[in-house]
């Protein structure tokens, strides 16, 4: 199925491709330490149990669900959930560029969001956008109004008429900013926090791997990295690998400590892209 993307033409913004596309093998090598909260978990399983049943829902005329929307703090795994879902249903991801979706010219933004939905009902992938308020902003807030009204209008009509052939998802740190009408088309929505303690230990217990003697790191890191998201996590520990390699020495506590300083963690207020 992969292949019809590869040959369809993207559609394009100021002379580039509007998205990026990642093969299912691509995607799968993404995921392969993606922590889900259970529940989480379970509502990706559902989905996909869900997806792999399509005759039975069209003879009882349920609709299947295809518009997902992640929301929680960065670096939580919003992002890597898209190439996951996009792994197990062996379809390709398309990840929108968004600096090029985004167009100041008059009604350009709208018209470029309906070329990139038109491509994606049509040739079965996973349509990924990312910072997803960007474009769903509320319709009273904002500066270039006008516009932005217009263009999640776009949206709305986009999202109603995208069929079944293939699967939107919507990721955003900023779920209060989307408009209501835009958050009522989605029919899976899944929320992110920070990893728990059990969680964090499943993670580093995955990224310290077979290094060492790596018990008294792994338990300095967890308690050490509460309140840290998944990425800064994966970032000190790759950091404490790295000295300890350098020094030719099993990891330990004292590398965790050092690179935990060094990296400062982002504070989780603040809003960057992770
Ligand atoms: N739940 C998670 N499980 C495993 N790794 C994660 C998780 N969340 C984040 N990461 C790590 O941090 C990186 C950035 O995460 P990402 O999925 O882009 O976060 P978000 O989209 O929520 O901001 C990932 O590529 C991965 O290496
Ligand atoms: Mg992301």
């Amino acid at each position: 199925m992969g292949k019809s993307a590869m040959t369809a033409r993207l559609p394009k913004s100021k002379g580039t491709e509007m998205a990026t596309v990642y093969e299912v093998k691509d995607c799968m090598r993404k995921v392969k330490h993606l922590v889900l909260p259970e529940r989480n978990r379970r509502i990706v399983e559902e989905f996909m149990t869900i997806l792999g049943m399509r005759e039975e829902f069209d003879r009882h005329e349920v609709p299947i669900p295809n518009k997902v929307v992640m929301y929680g703090p960065p670096g939580t795994g919003k992002t890597l959930t898209a190439f996951h879902v996009a792994a197990s249903l062996e379809l390709p991801l398309i990840v929108v560029r968004l600096d090029s979706l985004i167009h100041s010219h008059l009604g350009e933004t709208g018209s470029n969001i309906r070329k990139i939905f038109d491509y994606a009902r049509t040739v079965p992938c996973v349509l990924f956008l990312d910072e997803f308020d960007a474009v769903a902003r509320t319709r009273e807030s904002g500066d270039e109004v006008k516009e932005m009204a217009r263009a999640v209008n776009t949206l709305l009509q986009c999202l109603d008429e995208f069929g079944d052939v293939s699967i939107f998802m919507a990721a955003t740190n900023l779920a209060t900013e989307l408009d209501p009408a835009i958050w009522r088309r989605f029919d899976t929505r899944m929320t992110y926090q920070l990893p728990d303690e059990q969680d964090r230990r499943h993670y580093i217990r995955l990224l310290i791997g077979e290094f060492g003697c790596a018990q008294e790191a792994e338990a300095e890191a967890c308690r050490l990295l509460c309140g840290c998201s998944f990425a800064d996590i994966e970032q000190i520990v790759l950091k404490a690998k790295r000295k300890a390699i350098i020094e030719r020495r099993p990891l330990d506590a004292a590398h965790i400590g050092l690179s935990y300083r060094e990296y400062a963690p982002t504070p989780t207020e603040v809003r960057v892209h992770a």
